[in-house]
């Protein structure tokens, strides 16, 4: 296992070659915005808010970082005028489905997100994906899962299998981004039926 040595918002870190860069950061301290990663779980790289810039050979461009792995070398920026501005624009994306996320408003906060820049959409899931991967990898229950697709997608609990094992569980309730109450309806709407 090597010591791989990069330098983080100016700061020299020495990670383990396996890390990503969210995780090198994490480990000393350095903050960078995650909605669907999680430390259990495998990488997803799904939410994007997590993007920052790397510099390698005098070339620079974004990356995910929590699915990026470190290199040796590699110059990190967390924060920029550019990724201000996509962090921005993913957050004014994602309230349009979920705008009384404690989380997304003090994210919307930091990075001068208007809530109201896009039409809502009545949805509270941002498709993160904690609760159905933690339940499939963590619990290994896979009683909750997505139905349907694109925009329509959302998450559904497995009735047959929730009935067994989510009361005593509930989990991924609180892992949820944008509303653990709403998580909480879906399953007595799956029950019910
Ligand atoms: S219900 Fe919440 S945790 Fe589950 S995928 Fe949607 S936003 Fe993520
Ligand atoms: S936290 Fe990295 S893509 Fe979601």
């Amino acid at each position: 296992m090597s010591e791989i040595l990069l330098q983080i918002d100016g700061k020299k870190v020495q990670a383990r070659e396996e890390m990503t860069i969210l995780e090198a950061a994490q480990s000393v301290g350095i903050f960078i915005p995650t909605l669907c990663h999680h430390e259990k779980l495998e990488p997803y790289g799904a939410c994007r808010i997590c993007i920052v810039e790397v510099t390698v050979g005098g070339r620079t461009r974004l990356v995910v970082s929590c699915v990026y792995l470190v290199e040796e070398n590699l110059v990190v920026r967390t924060r920029s005028e550019k990724i201000d501005k996509i962090r921005k624009a993913i957050l004014e994306l994602l309230l349009a489905h979920a705008p009384d996320s404690p989380k997304l408003q003090d994210l919307a906060k930091e990075y001068g997100a208007d809530k109201d820049r896009f039409e809502k959409e009545a949805s509270f899931c941002i498709h993160c994906g904690l609760c159905v991967r933690y339940c499939a990898e963590v619990k290994k229950k896979n009683a909750v899962g997505f139905i349907d697709r694109g925009i329509r997608k959302e998450i559904s609990f497995i009735p047959e299998i929730a009935s067994k094992e989510c009361w005593d569980c509930k989990e991924c309730f609180p892992l949820c981004p944008t509303s653990a109450l709403q998580a909480a309806y879906v399953l007595i709407e799956a029950l019910a039926s």
